[in-house]
């Protein structure tokens, strides 16, 4: 299989999605969006991340802010820095991230790749969508996304985080004609970590498996401090780029609430094919097992390197 490429806010759960492209696929790059944590600390948790794991794909910068209005952060979610940890922190790396994540993308696709995760707000595929609307609609391309929902939301009641930061993206991208792989928040949520599935990895002796430990135990310990499941989000999205089996995908209209005053960032599902031509396609169910499989074998892996 071909070359990856992910669009990324970089708090814990992507990180742990892009290890989980990195352990059956080539990574062609990564583009950095505002999401999680603003654009600085996605920078800083990029580049930190790809000088402990010794990644050498190119990491590009990309918005700092959604198409309209302003930025919202999930820091009250994931922490500050958007990696919730129990201990041990990614090293802080030098340097700084290239410039033009659209330029890198339209380079990738150019260069024959076909295969795009995205994993936080959609505003550098709707930046590309709007400056080559060739590219994204190309027949073969897949842009798988974690976002949206076809039930409730987390940021409000009505809209998923990724969404919500950006609902202009996201009807960007439909009206351009792309056809997106919607992983939503309804999907991501049949996939569920707790304290148990931590424990291979701590069990694993090296110093970067207890990093990797430190991270996940902090990632399942927002749930009510590990008492209640935490739902996987990135690394959902991800098994359905890498393992299509684990990810089941239906065709429907996607459209994005651009207005309401309760419902804005809400992704409206019509499943009713007579009502409306289908543009995308949805996730309806997730391999639970298969997935957490999948994310532990990626991290000791990870942890191995
Ligand atoms: C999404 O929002 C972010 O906090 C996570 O990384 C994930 O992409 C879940 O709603
Ligand atoms: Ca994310």
């Amino acid at each position: 299989a071909g070359p990856v490429w992910i669009d990324t806010d970089m708090g814990f759960d992507d990180l742990a999605a892009i290890l989980m492209v990195a352990a059956s696929r080539p990574v062609a790059g990564l583009s950095l969006i505002a999401g999680n944590v603003v654009l600085p600390q996605v920078e800083r948790n990029a580049l930190a991340a790809a000088a402990e794991f010794g990644w050498d794909f190119p990491i590009h910068l990309g918005a700092a802010e959604p198409l309209s209005g302003r930025l919202e952060t999930a820091d009250y979610v994931l922490g500050s820095d958007g990696m919730p940890g129990r201990g041990r922190k990614l090293p802080l790396a030098e340097g700084n991230a290239l410039p033009d994540a659209t330029g890198a993308i339209t380079r990738f696709i150019e260069g024959g790749g076909r295969d795009i995760l995205a994993i936080g707000p959609l505003t550098n595929l709707a930046r590309l969508a709007q400056s080559r609307p060739d590219l994204l609609t190309l027949p073969d391309l897949r842009l798988v996304w974690m976002g949206g929902s076809a039930g409730p939301g987390n940021h409000t009641a009505a809209a998923e985080f990724n969404a919500a930061v950006d609902p202009e993206a996201i009807a960007v991208l439909i009206e351009a004609g792309v056809r997106i792989s919607m992983v939503g928040l309804d999907c991501c949520r049949q996939v569920q970590v707790t304290l148990d599935n931590v424990a291979p990895l701590r069990n694993q002796l090296s110093e970067r498996a207890q990093l990797l430990a430190d991270l996940l135990e902090g990632y399942v310990r927002i749930a009510d401090d590990g008492r209640r499941p935490m739902a996987l989000y990135d690394p959902v999205a991800a098994a359905a780029m890498v393992d299509p089996e684990s990810v089941t995908f239906a065709h429907a209209r996607l459209n994005a609430e651009l207005n309401g005053t309760l419902t804005r960032g809400m992704t409206v599902i019509e499943w009713r094919a007579r009502k409306a031509e289908p543009n995308a396609l949805i996730a309806t169910t997730a391999d639970a097992p298969r997935i957490r499989a999948l994310m532990q074998a990626a991290l000791i892996h990870a942890a191995e390197g």
